[in-house]
């Protein structure tokens, strides 16, 4: 059976970057309305804080600029949320969250950090490739579309290749 992770790495959040709490929730899916077609609901990334996964924003001038979130089994992560706000897209907050949270996965432990990503995102698949996400499968039909349904390609990271 899974265990569920513990991350032990909270109080080193530096900088613009912290944990997400609920009072942030509204911005953060004021963001992902805007910049998903099929964005997650307020009560995902609240069962998601309640359920202890990495869920980190990045604060620019008193509001969010950019979050993640992380679900880590074991010794494997799952980046279940990347995203920039999107006047703030193309302006390198989206490899930098990427880095901080592939940081984070390091530093608790996991070996692998694994994602899905739409078959059409060019933009976050150049992003991912760039840093060394390799392609380890698709989920076919995996997400909704307007047409019906998208696959997803599954990436993989190790996590000590040249991070
Ligand atoms: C995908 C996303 C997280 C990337 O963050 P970003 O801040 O926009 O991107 P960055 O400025 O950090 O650029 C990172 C890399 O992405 C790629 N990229 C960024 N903008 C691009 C564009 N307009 N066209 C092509 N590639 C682009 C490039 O490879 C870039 O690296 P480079 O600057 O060295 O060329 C962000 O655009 C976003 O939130 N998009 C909507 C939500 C989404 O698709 N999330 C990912 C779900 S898996």
């Amino acid at each position: 059976m899974s265990e569920s992770f513990s991350p032990k790495i909270i109080t080193e959040v530096p900088g613009n970057y912290r944990l997400m709490r609920e009072d942030d929730i509204p911005a953060v899916f004021a963001i992902d309305e805007d910049i998903y077609p099929f964005p997650w609901t307020e009560g995902i990334f609240k069962d998601c804080i309640t359920a202890g996964q990495l869920c980190i924003i990045n604060v620019i001038d008193h509001q969010v600029a950019a979050y993640g979130v992380v679900g880590m089994i074991v010794n494997e992560a799952h980046i279940l949320n990347l995203s920039v706000r999107s006047d703030l897209q193309g302006k390198g907050y989206g490899r930098e969250m990427l880095l901080y949270l592939l940081d984070l996965i390091k530093k608790n432990g996991a070996e692998r950090a694994l994602l899905e990503v739409r078959q059409s995102n060019q933009i976050a698949r150049k992003l991912y490739q760039s840093m060394g996400f390799e392609e380890i499968g698709v989920r076919k039909g995996y997400y909704p579309d307007h047409e019906g349904r998208e696959d997803a390609i599954v990436l993989a990271l190790g996590i000590d290749s040249g991070l």
